[in-house]
Formats: structure tokens, C-alpha cells, sequence
């Protein structure tokens, strides 16, 4: 059982939620910050009992200081390549040379492994950060959530509240897309950290849902009858966001510009996992469509 944890980008949307999940776990917490890191944040991290490592990515010795006696590094760090590669490589050399044991990287996505290189850039920036971990010694863990759910939130083609449209794909109006609350995520990724497993891929999802389906949850929760429609074949898709993409350069520099955007509904389009790993662990309350959909959607 993994007691001492450190997490990288506690303060983050994700890392704060699963600091508060391994606390509630039993688990002695550690965070990453920085100099820049936002108070308010960091003050939440402290009354939640975790306690705070301030460090200088640039200082490699800071790092492995903060992963002494570390069971666990999980990292939520959200970013481009000076973050998903260059800091979590420093974070991943600091882990090996304390003798952390296990190492969740931040992937929290759909599960690109059999995706196309070059489809995601996100993506390519998590398998290169893989190839090279996997080559390291030590125990791995990636989660692979599908979409956060509050993405249905957001007027997204998936689910469109102010045109009352619901999209896809080619002949995908029966394809199941996999929706995982941030809160799921954070207590699944915590029970994984304590559990002691050895599985290197796990799947989950609060709910899968397909476009059809989202219709009819839709229609009995509010009556109101959203149009589902097809936007184009796959191909054509692809062959969109590859031009969207050759128009906007300062995209590259963009976390979320998008074409990434349209990049993930694509991914989400693409590949579905064979099975769920929802029940592996104990005692986790998964939040269903009809629920989540009720919390933010009018009658
Ligand atoms: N599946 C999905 O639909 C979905 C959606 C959103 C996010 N995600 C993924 O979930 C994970 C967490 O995302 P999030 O939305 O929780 O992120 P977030 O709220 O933007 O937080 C990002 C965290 O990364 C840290 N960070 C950023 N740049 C850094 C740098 N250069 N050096 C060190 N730390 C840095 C920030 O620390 P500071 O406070 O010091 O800035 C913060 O703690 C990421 O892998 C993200 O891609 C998945």
C-alpha cells in the first residue's frame, strides 16, 4: 500500500481533486508547487491537510528532495511539450533517482495507444512521454478517462444547448462516447495510487453515452426534442481539422486551440475501449448520464 504521495500539479482543475481523494484515502500528500502557483489554490491544498513542496522545475535537486520516502507521483500537470514532455522527464529522473515506485503520468484522456500518430497533437505529446517512461524502471500507471464530462456542458457539435443539435460522425449516430466526471476521475486515479495493482492501462468511464442516446435522455429529462444530425463522413472530418489546422499556426502554441478541439471529438470518434476497469477497486459511486445531465440541463 502506497501511503506517501506526491502529486504534481495539485493545483490544478484535476491534481486538487485528487489530492482531496487520497486524503480522504488515508494517504499522506505532498504537492508540487511553484513560486507562481495561485494562492488561493495552494491555501485550499493546506486546509485540505496536504503539505506543500515549493520548487523551481530548474532545479532538478528540489525535485528529488521532494520525492523522498514517495511511494507514489501522480501528475495532473496540464500543458504542451515543456510541460507533458520536459517537466514530467525532470519529474520522472527526480522519481527514479529517490526510488519513488510508481509513477501515474498525466494522460487523463481517451486512450490513444491505438490511435494514428499525428491525428492528436495532444495526444503524440502523451506517446512520447510514454515511449520514454516505459523504457525507465519503474511501475506505471496511465488512466485513460475518455472526455471529462463538463465537455457536454461547454455547446460543443457533441452536444449543442443553444441550437438544441446533437452531432456526428459518418454512421455514428449509435457510437458510444466515454464521459468521466473530473470527481470520478480523482477518486479512481486515488484508488488506484493506494491499491498496489499492476496493471500499466486502465480504462474508465462514468457513463458511455451515444448520440442517439443523449437524445433520448434529453428529451425524457426536459422534453424538448433536439435535432440529431450527421456533419460529414469521418474523412472528410479528418481532412477539415488537418486544414484548420494549416491555417491557424499560432495554434501550435495553444493548449486547447480549436483544431485540438476538433482533433478530441475526432479521437472520441475513433476508438472505444474494449472494457471498462470501473469496478476494480471497492466502493466507487460512478455518476450516470441521467445524473449528470440533470445537474446543469433545464426541464
Ligand atoms: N479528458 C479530458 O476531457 C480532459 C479535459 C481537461 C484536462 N484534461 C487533462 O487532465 C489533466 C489535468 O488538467 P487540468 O485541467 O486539471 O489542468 P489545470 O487546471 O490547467 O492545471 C494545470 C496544472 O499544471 C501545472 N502546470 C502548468 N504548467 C506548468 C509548468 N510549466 N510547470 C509546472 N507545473 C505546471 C499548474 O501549476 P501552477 O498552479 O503552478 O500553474 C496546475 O497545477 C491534464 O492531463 C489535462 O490534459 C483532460
Amino acid at each position: 500500500m502506497e501511503k506517501n504521495i506526491l502529486v504534481a500539479g495539485a493545483t490544478g482543475n484535476l491534481g486538487l481533486k485528487i489530492c482531496t481523494a487520497l486524503i480522504n484515502r488515508g494517504a499522506k500528500v505532498k504537492a508540487l508547487v511553484r513560486e507562481q502557483s495561485d494562492s488561493d489554490k495552494v491555501k485550499i491544498l493546506t486546509e485540505a491537510g496536504v503539505e506543500i513542496m515549493q520548487v523551481n522545475y530548474g532545479n532538478p535537486e528540489s525535485i528529488r528532495e521532494a520525492c523522498q520516502d514517495v511511494g507514489c507521483l501522480v501528475s495532473a500537470l496540464a500543458g504542451l511539450g515543456d510541460v507533458i514532455l520536459d517537466t514530467q522527464k525532470i519529474l520522472l529522473d527526480a522519481a527514479l533517482h529517490s526510488g519513488v515506485g510508481h509513477f501515474i503520468p498525466s494522460d487523463f484522456c481517451t486512450d490513444y495507444t491505438g490511435l494514428i500518430p499525428g491525428e492528436n497533437r495532444n495526444f503524440d505529446l502523451r506517446r512520447a512521454f510514454r515511449a520514454h517512461i516505459d523504457s525507465s524502471n519503474i511501475k506505471v500507471t496511465s488512466i485513460f478517462n475518455g472526455a471529462f464530462a463538463d465537455i457536454l456542458k461547454y455547446n460543443t457539435p457533441i452536444l449543442n444547448l443553444k441550437s438544441k443539435t446533437i452531432a456526428y460522425w459518418g454512421d455514428k449516430a449509435d457510437w458510444k462516447l466515454d464521459f468521466t466526471t473530473m470527481e470520478n476521475t480523482a477518486e479512481f486515479t486515488a484508488a488506484s495510487v493506494m491499491n498496489g495493482h499492476s496493471h500499466r492501462d486502465l480504462h474508465i468511464a462514468s457513463f458511455q453515452i451515444s448520440p442517439n442516446m443523449l437524445h433520448q435522455e434529453i428529451l425524457g429529462l426536459t422534453n424538448q426534442d433536439f435535432f440529431v444530425h450527421k456533419l460529414s463522413e469521418m474523412d472528410e472530418f479528418a481532412a477539415s481539422i488537418k486544414k484548420q489546422r494549416s491555417e491557424n499556426p499560432s495554434g501550435e502554441n495553444e493548449l486547447y486551440a480549436k483544431w485540438q478541439q476538433a482533433q478530441y471529438i475526432y479521437s472520441m470518434y475513433s476508438t472505444q475501449p474494449q472494457m471498462l476497469d470501473n469496478n476494480l477497486f471497492a466502493n466507487l459511486n460512478w455518476t450516470t448520464a441521467p445524473e449528470y445531465l440533470k445537474s446543469f440541463i433545464k426541464r
